[in-house]
């Protein structure tokens, strides 16, 4: 039908007929010329229709925007002082000889021009016209190119692409499960798999040596800006390497993919940090070290001081008490303190301290804040010389449970980070280790795994069952400016080891035998050292793209409630289908609670 896309015509064309086909992006009657942009995937190309070919004129002065058209023309160089110098095509235009209308099309629900801002539920209920817009054929553009570039990696350091199922078992990543049921085993169901973990796992044990997957995942979780109820994992399991091994390798990939993607130069090596040191210094496990502020701990100089918020989580095991130093920050209003401190607020901390830095020479003179007096001078010159005060600067402090004042202060940190603009470079990887195996849930009076239950503790089962609340994992993640593109760890490979770490997190026996039975026997047979890692991949995309919400780099995303506008999903169905189900809804269409 075609011989040339639009978009890729140049100045090399001059003087040839061609044959396109596209949308229509704009017309415009210029009193007896009518300029008909042509787009597609390639881009935009001008036409220009004379009314000397009549018959062509009639019909592109009745084409409307996003009709489709087939057009044959030449390629001319555009009149003297018409060159469009931000179009690629900028140079030429097609004297148009012949059109054809392919099809018609309504007035689209919004304008495709790129800067115009449509509300996204409209976007994704017309997402098939969404994704006409030249910013999102990029975006597709550089995930195709992504996953290309990752699975070209990985095949040339022979990792075997095996597929693995999505009608599972529960595979516990911390969310709950979409499940699907089976007819023809009543009364049982399917899990959709939060991660392929064991699969890759049992692969292993399979002497596969080296696995990947681009592979969707199914999680029922709380969703956010960079979450989705189906997302895309790189996932990656290997054998007989240590994770020194791994991350070396999956840094090399990583590193490679930012340089012939979109020419970013990631650094050397990615800096290393231990979870403690993160929480310490960020109060993050996904710190973004673009940002230059740092939480200092001020618990020793706080314990005696005369101030309950202060002294009270100094004097608590379970507390902490921090400052952090915004530099030049003493030009901050009260009304951008208080709304400030309504957002520490949404972390659970009940207020946000604060010292204006005057005048360090003159002593507590010169440090200006409400709550200077609750404290001797020489305690407020310890910790401005622990911060790093200078005049000008604003001190933020920090005091509760450790949890509150790291989510809290972690998050003003980011925020102040962001909005003054003190972005230390554009690309800030490291790798997270060191975390501990497990969380207490202090509600539920019991160990959680912090990555998963299969992940190896780096002691032996004996300190592993006497220590477990201070026990570290062999985990990694890898952060890139304050986001979590990537998460593994060494796996354990012994029974033994996978039971202990079954009874820490209060799975019975029995329990374990019913859901995990097929791993823990897998492991008795022949079980070769082996670890991995899996990438978010739409993650890695949305920050590629420098899109600001994951739903960008997804063709056909959920919305923040995890349903589908376009194909309005989740749906109802028929009685019959649930019938064949065995399934009887507990509260049918149309009905409340009470009448049920
Ligand atoms: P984890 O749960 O850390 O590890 O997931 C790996 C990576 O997947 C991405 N990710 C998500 N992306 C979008 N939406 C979501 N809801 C979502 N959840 C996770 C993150 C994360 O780093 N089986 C292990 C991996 C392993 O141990 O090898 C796992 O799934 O970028
Ligand atoms: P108050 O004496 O409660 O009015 O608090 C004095 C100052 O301490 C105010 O600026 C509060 O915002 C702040 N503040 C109160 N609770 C905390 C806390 N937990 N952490 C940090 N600052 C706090």
């Amino acid at each position: 039908m075609r011989s040339h896309k639009c978009g890729e015509l140049n100045t090399q064309h001059l003087g040839q007929t061609v044959a396109l086909c596209g949308w229509v992006h704009r017309r415009r009657d210029h009193g007896g010329v009518i300029f008909i942009d042509l787009r597609d995937r390639a881009g935009l190309v001008q036409v220009v229709f004379d009314p000397d070919m009549a018959e062509s004129f009639a019909i592109a002065e009745h084409v409307r925007s996003e009709y489709v058209l087939r057009i044959e023309g030449i390629v001319r160089d555009r009149p003297e002082g018409t060159h469009n110098p931000n179009m690629s095509t900028g140079q030429i235009e097609i004297l148009g000889k012949h059109i054809e209308v392919l099809n018609e099309s309504e007035t689209p629900p919004f304008p495709l021009e790129s800067d115009i801002e449509v509300n996204e539920e409209t976007r994704l209920r017309f997402r098939y016209i969404d994704l006409r817009r030249t910013a999102m054929q990029q975006k597709m553009k550089v995930r195709r190119d992504v996953t290309r570039n990752l699975r070209q990696y990985l095949d040339d350091h022979e990792f075997f692409e095996i597929e693995t199922p999505y009608l599972t078992k529960a595979t516990p990543e911390g969310a709950r499960d979409y499940i699907v049921p089976s007819r023809t085993h009543q009364n049982s169901f399917f899990a959709l798999p939060q991660s392929p973990q064991l699969y890759k796992q049992l692969l292993m044990i399979a002497g596969m040596d080296r696995y990947y997957q681009v592979v969707r995942c199914f999680r029922d979780e709380d969703l956010r800006a960079d979450r989705q109820p189906e997302f895309t994992q790189l996932d990656i399991e290997t054998s007989f390497m240590n994770e020194q091994e791994i991350m070396a390798i999956m840094e090399e990939m990583i590193r490679r993919l930012f340089k012939d993607i979109i020419d970013v130069d990631l650094g050397d090596q990615f800096p290393v940090i231990s979870y403690s040191e993160a929480m310490r210094r960020y109060g993050s496990d996904r710190p973004d070290l673009r940002i230059p502020l740092e939480l200092v701990d001020i618990a020793e100089e706080m314990k005696g001081v005369d101030f309950k918020v202060f002294s009270g989580p100094a004097n608590d095991p379970n507390g902490r008490v921090v400052a952090m130093r915004l530099p030049e920050g003493g030009d901050l209003s009260r009304s951008v303190i208080d709304e400030l401190t309504k957002f520490v607020g949404i972390y659970g901390a009940k207020g946000l301290a604060y010292i204006k830095v005057n005048d360090l020479a003159t002593g507590v003179e010169g440090l200006q804040s409400p709550i200077v007096k609750f404290a001797p001078a020489e305690v407020w010159a310890k910790v401005m010389a622990k911060v790093g005060a200078q005049n000008g600067d604003l001190i933020f402090f920090g005091a509760d449970k450790i949890g509150i004042v790291n989510e809290a202060m972690g998050a003003l940190r980011v925020k102040l980070g962001l909005d003054r603009n003190l972005l230390t470079g554009p690309w800030k990887p490291l790798w997270v280790v060191d975390f501990p195996m497990f969380a207490w849930d202090e509600k539920a009076q019991r160990f959680t795994a912090i990555h998963h239950p299969f992940t190896a503790p780096s002691c032996s089962v004996e300190d592993l069952v006497a220590n477990p609340g201070t026990a570290l994992s062999r985990a990694y993640d890898l952060v890139l400016n304050g986001t979590e593109v990537g998460g593994g760890s060494i796996r354990i490979n012994r029974t033994a080891m996978q039971q202990t770490v079954f009874d820490i997190l209060g799975i019975g026996h029995e329990e374990a035998r019913e859901k995990f039975g097929f791993l823990l026997d897998a492991l008795k047979y022949g079980a070769p050292p082996h670890g991995g890692i899996a990438f978010g991949l739409d993650r890695l995309v949305m920050l590629m793209t420098g899109a600001s919400s994951i739903r960008d780099v997804i063709a056909f995303p959920k919305t923040q409630t995890a349903a589908c506008p376009l194909f309005n999903a989740p749906a109802l169905v028929s009685e019959e289908q649930l019938k064949e189900l065995g399934i009887r809804l507990r509260n049918p269409a149309g009905k409340t609670e009470k009448q049920d």
